[in-house]
């Protein structure tokens, strides 16, 4: 197996190669170093089978869809991931093959709903969730405590002590640690309970990122575009939130709401379906087509994605064009499907 880190920096970005096959994937790559990763993949004659981000990153732009868009290589993400575009969803437990290797995936929610950690013969890339003596933030949008704590204790502390960690950050200089270290040695986690851990996570008083939102909703929603102006964090918290039923009984009302689905056409047409009769406008064109939309200013307008991620921008958008009554589907199609509520799909 070949291993590298490759970014010897604060954000960690990951090679894995596999020497008989002569193909690689690449975790957690930055999008300001997409260059230096090409030039590597080639120097070492290495094709990129996969692009794999361990959850939907708010300090840094992910160069994942521009590594698929230059290399054809596959997105490979949590099922929840909010961003459109992922070709592989990946659950608990599944297996990602590379050549004579196999990658593990346990999904590790907590400091972000889809997060996951990659196990890999002797080592675990934790991503976000076990950092070297510390642990992922908990306090970004769709962040928990307690999950986090969970997916500590019960998935990565259940592998071997001797099990290499390779966080997705580390701010002080660290490359490596062990299972069994953290286990003895992290502050946030050895010798606390669950209330505590939960307490101490959500008192941290953290500031958040200057530019979490420049960085997330593009990352989100892999729109790349200087004439959408993605909302503030004040404007995404205002957007009234409905779970899956409210929204199921609203649409059964005559007149009921306006559906609007920003999702990708694909996505509308795929596996998990949209809501009948909703009006198919993608994340990336609502800015141009909120015209449309401009007759029914005074009805209510209900935006829905995939995660429920992007349609808050979008309902975040439509609210800063002057539409009044515009709620989100919470949860988005993952909810609604989970629901079992129905669904078309042409
Ligand atoms: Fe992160």
């Amino acid at each position: 197996m070949l291993f590298r880190e490759l970014n010897r920096g604060k954000c960690k970005t990951y090679l894995i190669g596999s020497e008989q096959e002569h193909i690689a994937v690449l975790v957690d790559p930055l999008r300001e170093k997409v260059d230096r990763y090409l030039a590597l993949l080639a120097y070492h004659g290495l094709r990129l089978d996969a692009v794999i981000d361990t959850h939907t990153h708010a300090d840094h732009r992910s160069a994942t869809f521009d590594l698929k868009e230059l290399t054809g290589a596959k997105v490979i993400m949590h099922r929840k991931a909010p961003a459109p575009r992922v070709d592989l969803h990946v659950e608990d437990g599944d297996k990602i093959p590379l050549g004579e290797l196999e990658i593990k995936v346990l999904h590790t929610p907590g400091h972000s709903p889809d997060g996951i950690c990659l196990f890999i013969g002797d080592r675990v890339l934790t991503g976000d969730t076990l950092l070297i003596r510390g642990t992922g933030r908990c306090d970004f949008a769709g962040g928990d405590a307690g999950e986090q704590f969970d997916a500590i204790t019960q998935k990565l502390f259940a592998l071997p002590d001797e099990t290499l960690v390779f966080p997705a950050h580390d701010y002080r200089g660290n490359t490596r640690s062990t299972i069994g270290e953290e286990k003895r040695l992290n502050p946030r986690v050895t010798n606390r309970t669950r209330e505590q851990y939960i307490e101490l996570m959500n008192n941290l008083g953290l500031p958040l990122p200057d530019n979490i939102q420049e960085v997330l909703q593009p990352n989100q929603s892999a729109v790349d575009d200087d004439r959408l102006r993605f909302p503030s964090l004040g404007e995404l918290n205002q957007v009234r939130q409905l779970g899956a039923g409210q929204v199921r009984l609203l649409t059964e009302a005559s007149p009921g709401p306006i559906i609007v689905d920003v999702r990708e056409p694909e996505e509308f047409t795929g596996e998990l379906g949209h809501i009948q009769g909703s009006i198919l406008m993608p994340l990336k064109d609502l800015t141009a087509r909120a015209e449309e939309l401009s007759a029914q200013k005074e009805r209510h307008i209900i935006v829905v994605c995939r995660a429920g991620v992007r349609s808050t921008t979008a309902a975040a958008i439509l609210t800063g064009l002057g539409y009044e009554h515009v709620s989100n589907l919470k949860g988005g199609m993952l909810d609604w499907n989970q629901q079992q509520l129905p669904v078309e799909r042409d």
